[in-house]
């Protein structure tokens, strides 16, 4: 039976974070200091789940982390999703999100493997601001070189992620734009959620879609594109119809009213919501023996519980019980 929450909600997109590390310390992600404990399962763990997840009804499937590229044995794992078959019958779509680190070694093997698509967090074109977001040095040329390589892969589309922090790179909107435009990426702003371990949210930070729209039509006039409607990005092109931007703004434009989403932790915990405030233990399930259709089952319960949206900026708001890089974007 197909996965539906108790909203009406077909759930079809499944995001598996394989590895919490991360060789990046963006500001709005993690501390600065790591004093963090990791916790992994086995690939073939991962690779079980997603197999039970894909006979309840999941067409689209995201590898992430933390930096899911760390995670030794990511191109088999690849491999054999890519063999796995929708209810219909069709391939997976299949995703992968990266810092782009480690992706200019990686994106030919990850392509040959059955990779659709990628999307690479990229937070700057300014190598100086990009070091000041991601704390590390040398980062920005590899991922640039693995931006490239990505589209010399093949991969399609490559997007490019930028989470947008007043103070930090609201400046960049424009460079991006141009960015879209040289390199024939995607690039999607992102405006910032409560999400990151250090407690700098409010919503001061947040650069939302009016000015996003604002800034990009300094610069050349923008134009809607049509989407479809469990996208979260509005998609827009310019008027000369060259570069393509996203704007996703779950924090001014919520869009949880047709969310297909869910995500496996690292360790194996489903969680129904990015906000959500418990874990559901899923690998708890499997090592103690559990057989496919009890966990079909329990992840039917787990979907049941599904939060009907998100409350960020409303009184009260909750943060959620774990970060971006323990969830998996
Ligand atoms: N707010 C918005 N986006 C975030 N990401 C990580 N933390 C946050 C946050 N607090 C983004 C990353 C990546 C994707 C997985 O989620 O930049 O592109
Ligand atoms: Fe690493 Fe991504 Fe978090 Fe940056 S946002 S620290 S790249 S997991």
């Amino acid at each position: 039976m197909r996965l539906r929450d108790k909203h009406g909600r077909f759930i079809t997109d499944l995001r598996v974070s394989i590895t919490d590390r991360c060789n990046y310390r963006c500001v709005y992600c993690r501390t600065g200091n790591d004093g963090a404990i990791y916790s992994e399962l086995p690939i073939a763990d991962y690779q079980r789940i997603v197999r039970v997840f894909v006979q309840l009804g999941i067409e689209k499937v995201r590898i992430t982390g933390g930096e899911p590229l760390l995670r030794k044995g990511v191109v088999e794992f690849v491999r054999e999703l890519s063999k796995l078959r929708t209810l219909e019958g069709e391939p997976l779509d299949l995703a992968i999100t990266t810092n782009g680190h480690l992706l200019a070694g990686l994106a030919q093997p990850l392509k040959e493997a059955g990779l659709r698509r990628v999307t690479v967090s990229m937070d700057a074109v300014d190598p100086v601001k990009f070091a000041k977001i991601t704390r590390v040095s040398n980062g920005f040329d590899n991922v640039l070189a693995g931006i490239r390589a990505a589209r010399r892969a093949g991969l399609d589309p490559v997007k490019v992620n930028c989470v947008l922090l007043r103070g930090f790179n609201e400046d960049q909107i424009v460079e991006f734009a141009r960015f879209s435009r040289e390199e024939g990426v995607v690039v999607r702003f992102i405006e910032f959620m409560p999400l990151e371990e250090d407690r700098v949210w409010s919503p001061v930070v947040v650069v939302a879609m009016d000015e996003i729209l604002e800034a990009l039509n300094s610069f050349r006039p923008v134009r809607q594109l049509a989407n479809s409607l469990s996208e979260t990005a509005r998609r827009y092109t310019f008027d000369d119809g060259l570069g393509e931007i996203g704007i996703i703004a779950p924090v001014s434009h919520p869009f949880c009213g047709h969310c297909s989403r869910i995500r496996l932790t690292s360790d194996g915990k489903i969680r129904t919501c990015l906000f959500s405030l418990f874990d559901h233990d899923l690998a708890a399930r499997l090592n103690a023996g559990a057989s496919d259709t009890e966990l079909a089952g329990y992840i039917h319960s787990v979907v049941d519980k599904k939060e009907a949206r998100h409350h960020i900026g409303e009184p009260g708001f909750e943060k959620p019980s774990r970060s971006m890089v323990h969830i998996g974007g």
